[in-house]
């Protein structure tokens, strides 16, 4: 495993160096990439909509790291995110679209997803293997929907599992660890004063890193876009 931190002044910075980054990738063949929701992306989003027009989204396939269990037009919904700030300004099939039916049960939109993944992501290792997998990470050490009170989903058998925020108590549809860690490559984007304590405990393996589901995101080519200065 690599893990390479790259280092921005800003959120802005962040966002911008990511999606040189990420246009960087983009081969002109199947790329299936899962997205992140939460605040964090909606600088990249609205970034790579207005200043990319290079990008060939006709090869690209999308999904989702983790849905709250609502409907497409809620305001929670991370779809809904990504369509209002990305999809409604670029030119990709709606057919590679692969977004989380929210408005299912938990249960039947959980199953339905993984359906849809094991239809379109080439296996490797017996999963599903994204191309890329772009993540947050809560100032709680939470990444896609695993929190730390459901440590379990990050070895959890299976391509999705029904997650709960600890607070709200909304139902989540996310990816299991075993399935982010199989990806080619994970992009972490994290930004901001309130996660720079657990973020240095991750890199450093100090503190209560071990509670932290963040921590056991191990894929293959790990890194880290953020405008935290790690204290050595
Ligand atoms: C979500 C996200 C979640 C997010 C982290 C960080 O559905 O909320 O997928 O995992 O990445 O909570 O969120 P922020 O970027 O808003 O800090």
């Amino acid at each position: 495993m690599s893990i390479t931190l790259h280092i921005s002044s800003s959120p802005e910075q962040v966002a911008t160096d990511f999606a040189v980054h990420f246009s960087q990738q983009l081969p002109n063949k199947d790329f299936h990439i899962a997205l992140s929701g939460g605040s964090t992306p909606r600088l990249l989003f609205k970034h790579l909509a207005e200043d990319y027009p290079e990008i060939n989204w006709q090869a690209i396939h999308l999904y989702w790291g983790d849905e709250r269990c609502v409907p497409p037009e809620d305001e929670e919904s991370n779809f809904k995110m990504t369509n209002d700030l990305l999809l409604q300004h670029i030119d990709i099939p709606s057919t590679n679209v692969h977004r989380v039916k929210g408005e299912l049960s938990p249960q039947d939109a959980s199953e339905q997803y993984e359906h849809e993944i094991l239809a379109h992501v080439p296996l490797h290792n017996g999963l599903p293997q994204f191309d890329m997998v772009i993540l947050g990470m809560g100032d709680d050490g939470h990444t896609a929907s695993i929190f730390p009170h459901q440590l379990h989903l990050i070895s959890e058998d299976g391509v999705t599992a029904v997650a709960q925020h600890p607070t709200s108590g909304q139902h989540r549809v996310t990816l299991t660890g075993p399935v982010i860690n199989n990806a080619s490559e994970v992009d972490f984007l994290v930004t901001g004063e309130a996660k720079r304590a657990k973020f240095t405990e991750i890199l450093h393996k100090t503190g209560d890193w071990e509670s932290y589901p963040a921590s056991y995101v191990q894929a293959k080519n790990l890194h880290w876009f953020t405008d935290l200065e790690i204290a050595e």
